[in-house]
C-alpha cells in the first residue's frame, strides 16, 4: 500500500514538473506586462531565449527521470542481498556525468548570450529616435533631446524604428522597462546608461519601475504609446505647438490659480510657468493617466490627485496638498489643465 502511494506521488510530481515548461510556453497570458507576448524584435529575442531554455530543460528532465527509473528498477536491492560498500566511485561514469552537465549548461546559455549581445547594441539606423528617461521618486521624466519635447510617464514612439533610451535618476536607483517591447535597464543617479526598445505595431504598452525604490515603487508606472510613423509626426507637430492658452472664462480663472500655486514647480510651454521640480505639464489634457500612471486622466481623478497626492501615492514628498482650494477653484484649475492640448 505504502509502495503504491509512493509510486502515485512520484508519478504525479513528475507529470506536474514535466507539464510546467510546455504550460508556460503555451499560456495565452492576458497581462499587459507579459514577456510571453512579445511586440517588438527585442522582446521576440528574449521570448526565444526563454522558450529555448524551457525546451532544453524539459529534454534534460525527461532524460534524467528515465535514467532514474531505469536505475531504480535495474539495481533494486533484493531481500537477501548485502548492500555493497560504495566508498569510492567510478571515474568513467563521473567524467561522463560532469561532461554532460557542462555541455548542457553551454547549450542552455547559447540563446541568452545571443540575446545579451543584441540588447547591448542599438541597431544602426538613421531613424533611431533618442529618448532620455529620468527616474524620480515616483515618476518618469521623458525628454526627446532632438525634438525639444518634455513629458511625464507616457512615451510616444513611432513603430518600426529603434528607440535608444538613455536613462538616469535624480535620487535613488530605479529601473525603466516595458516588457512587451524588450529589455529593461537600471537608472542610476549620476550615471547614464543606454538600452533600446522597438514596437512592431501601434498600441499602448505598459511598463513600470523594476527596482525597489521606496514606498511607492509599485506605483511608478509608465506607458509607451506606439504610433504609425505618420501619426507620430502629427503628435510631434502638435507637441511642438501646444495649445497652452486658456479657453473660456473658467479656464482663464484656472490659469490664474495655476500661476499662483503651481507654476513654481511645473512647466507649461508657452506660458510663464517654468518650474522644474515636478513633471512638465504641457499638453496635460492629452495624457491618458496621472500620478505616475496610477489614475486614469479625468477631472474627478485630477481633483483627487491635486487635493491629496499622498492618498494616491504614499510617501511622496514633493507635491503639496491643495485641499484648501474651494470646489469652484478646483473646477477652474482642472478645467484649465484638461484644456492643455
Ligand atoms: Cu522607481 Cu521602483
Amino acid at each position: 500500500m505504502r509502495r503504491l502511494r509512493k509510486l502515485v506521488t512520484g508519478l504525479f510530481v513528475s507529470a506536474l514538473t514535466l507539464a510546467m515548461g510546455p504550460l508556460v510556453l503555451a499560456a495565452e497570458v492576458k497581462h499587459p506586462q507579459t514577456l510571453l507576448q512579445p511586440a517588438g524584435p527585442q522582446a521576440e529575442i528574449l521570448h526565444e531565449a526563454i522558450s529555448w531554455d524551457i525546451a532544453v530543460i524539459t529534454v534534460i528532465f525527461i532524460a534524467v527521470a528515465l535514467l532514474d527509473a531505469f536505475i531504480m528498477v535495474k539495481f533494486k536491492r533484493r531481500n537477501d542481498e548485502v548492500p555493497e560498500n560504495q566508498s569510492h566511485g567510478n571515474p568513467r561514469i563521473e567524467m561522463l556525468a560532469w561532461g554532460t552537465l557542462i555541455l548542457g549548461m553551454i547549450i542552455i546559455a547559447l540563446h541568452p548570450l545571443h540575446a545579451e549581445s543584441v540588447f547591448a547594441n542599438t541597431p544602426k539606423s538613421d531613424q533611431t529616435l533618442k529618448v532620455d528617461v529620468t527616474g524620480h521618486q515616483w515618476w518618469w521624466e521623458i525628454r526627446y533631446p532632438d525634438l525639444g519635447i518634455v513629458t511625464g510617464n507616457e512615451m510616444h514612439i513611432p513603430t518600426g524604428v529603434p528607440i535608444e533610451i538613455s536613462t538616469t535618476s535624480v535620487d535613488v536607483i530605479h529601473a525603466y522597462g516595458v516588457p512587451r517591447l524588450g529589455g529593461k535597464n537600471d537608472s542610476f543617479p549620476g550615471r547614464v546608461t543606454k538600452f533600446w526598445i522597438q514596437a512592431d505595431e501601434p498600441g499602448v504598452y505598459q511598463g513600470q519601475c523594476f527596482e525597489l525604490c521606496g514606498a511607492s515603487h509599485a506605483r511608478m508606472l509608465t506607458r509607451v504609446i506606439a504610433h504609425d510613423p505618420a501619426d507620430f509626426e502629427a503628435w510631434v507637430a502638435s507637441r511642438q505647438n501646444p495649445q497652452s492658452a486658456p479657453v473660456g472664462p473658467l479656464a482663464e480663472q484656472g490659469q490664474q490659480i495655476f500661476m499662483q500655486y503651481c507654476a513654481a514647480c511645473h512647466t507649461i510651454d508657452g506660458t510663464g510657468a517654468k518650474g522644474t521640480i515636478g513633471p512638465d505639464l504641457t499638453a496635460l489634457g492629452t495624457r491618458t493617466s496621472i500620478g505616475g500612471g496610477i489614475l486614469e486622466m479625468n477631472q474627478e481623478n485630477l481633483t483627487a490627485w491635486i487635493s491629496d497626492p499622498e492618498s494616491v501615492k504614499p510617501g511622496q514628498k514633493t507635491m503639496p496638498k491643495f485641499g484648501s482650494l474651494s470646489a469652484d477653484q478646483m473646477t477652474a484649475l482642472t478645467t484649465y489643465l484638461l484644456g492643455l492640448k
